[in-house]
């Protein structure tokens, strides 16, 4: 997608140095464009931590070239499996619920695990982060041209009236390396000229919709409002929402939909005014082994002063002013689940099913064999 024109991804190699790894460090936006360099595991660990990258697929390929980067870094004279293992380890404590952070670790150590020297693992890390980033932005994409005959066929039904869609969170490009899962969608309904219009669930306490939905969609041009959190249920019973579009973090097999905090609350409002809802669901966010979602997905819980404070832009910087009562407490949770039967269809790279197992699996009939060795099916 295009910064003032630009084209960019959110994140690559800096030019003539594989040593650094780039990044829009996101904390500045839609303020300022923030370039970040990534030099080793820690730095890397420390931006997914912090949230200068964020969205499951981007901390996915994030997560790949951290481990190359812990490589080329590794010290010549220590056992390379335990150092690998303890600066691994630092990464998988960063976020806990986007499962891509785990798939894209083992799809690393599966690639380096036959090279014999340090110097082919190096370059086989490299090589397999930057596919895995490649085929990121090719299963966007394939999201996207899914996801557009579902708004193609509202937009014929509404005979000259924008398409409004609503989603929560940031499942845009900023999420991913580019394109976004939820927006692929949208950007490619738009671009085909179709009339639609974007309501933005500013998505407290980090406003990743206000701050960065918002900013991608202006860039773009679509049509688009910031709305505050708890607006979608009063626009849909008015009828100005006709289609609810959100990105996941960890979707179990099962269908259910791990989604940033507050997603399960739209889903409820979208059942009682009969809305679809759906979920952009790459296979890199699908947990293969996860039965039980509300019990087996990890719900990550961030520092409560998230909560207690906003951020915004003030006289050219940005300040954080206090919101409550400075004794008051307050919790963080990052995520809620959906269960499955509140969620229309799930949005993947190979097309749309039925948020449920047997669904799920007859467009990915390789990981049939995975739940057939756990006895799960
Ligand atoms: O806490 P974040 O900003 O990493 O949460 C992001 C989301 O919840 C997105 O909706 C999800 O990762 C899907 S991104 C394509």
């Amino acid at each position: 997608m295009k910064i003032n024109k630009v084209p960019y991804r959110t994140i690559w190699v800096k030019p003539g140095d594989p040593a650094t790894i780039q990044v829009i460090d996101q904390r500045h936006l839609p303020h300022q464009l923030v370039i970040e360099n990534l030099a080793d595991l820690d730095q890397t660990a420390r931006a997914i931590r912090e949230m200068h990258v964020r969205g499951a697929p981007l901390i996915g390929v994030a997560a790949a070239y951290g481990v190359y980067l812990a490589l080329r870094n590794a010290p010549k004279d220590s056992a390379l499996d335990h150092y690998l293992r303890n600066e691994i380890q630092k990464l998988r404590e960063s976020r806990p619920t986007a499962i891509n952070l785990e798939w894209a670790i083992q799809t690393q150590l599966k690639a380096i695990e036959s090279a014999g020297s340090i110097e082919q693992k190096i370059k086989i890390a490299f090589e397999t982060a930057g596919r895995l980033a490649d085929e990121d932005v090719k299963t966007c994409e394939k999201i996207g041209e899914h996801g557009l005959t579902l708004i193609e066929r509202i937009a014929g039904q509404k005979k000259n009236e924008p398409v409004n869609i609503l989603t929560h969170c940031n499942a845009g490009w900023l999420a991913c390396v580019d394109w976004g899962t939820a927006t692929a969608s949208i950007y490619k309904a738009f671009d085909k000229g179709i009339q639609i219009h974007v309501w933005v669930d500013e998505t407290r306490p980090r406003n990743q919709g206000a701050s960065l939905t918002a900013w991608e969609l202006l860039q773009h041009g679509v049509p688009h409002t910031v709305i505050a959190d708890n607006t979608g249920g009063h626009l849909m019973q008015r009828g100005l929402v006709d289609l609810v579009l959100v990105g996941t973090d960890r979707t179990a097999v099962t269908g259910d939909v791990t989604n940033k905090i507050g997603t399960y609350l739209k889903a409820l409002a979208a059942k009682d005014n009969q809305i679809p809802f759906y979920a952009a669901v790459p296979s890199t966010s699908i947990d293969w082994n996860v039965q039980n979602a509300f019990r087996d997905i990890p719900i990550e819980e961030r520092n409560p002063d998230e909560v207690r404070y906003a951020e915004g832009w003030c006289e050219g910087e940005i300040k954080k002013v206090l919101l409550l009562p400075k004794d008051s407490p307050a919790k963080n949770y990052a995520f809620d689940v959906t269960p499955a039967k509140l969620v229309s269809g799930l949005i993947t790279e190979r097309g749309i099913c039925q948020a449920n197992q047997e669904s799920i699996l007859a467009l990915f009939p390789e990981k049939r064999a995975n739940l057939l060795a756990m006895g799960k099916k």
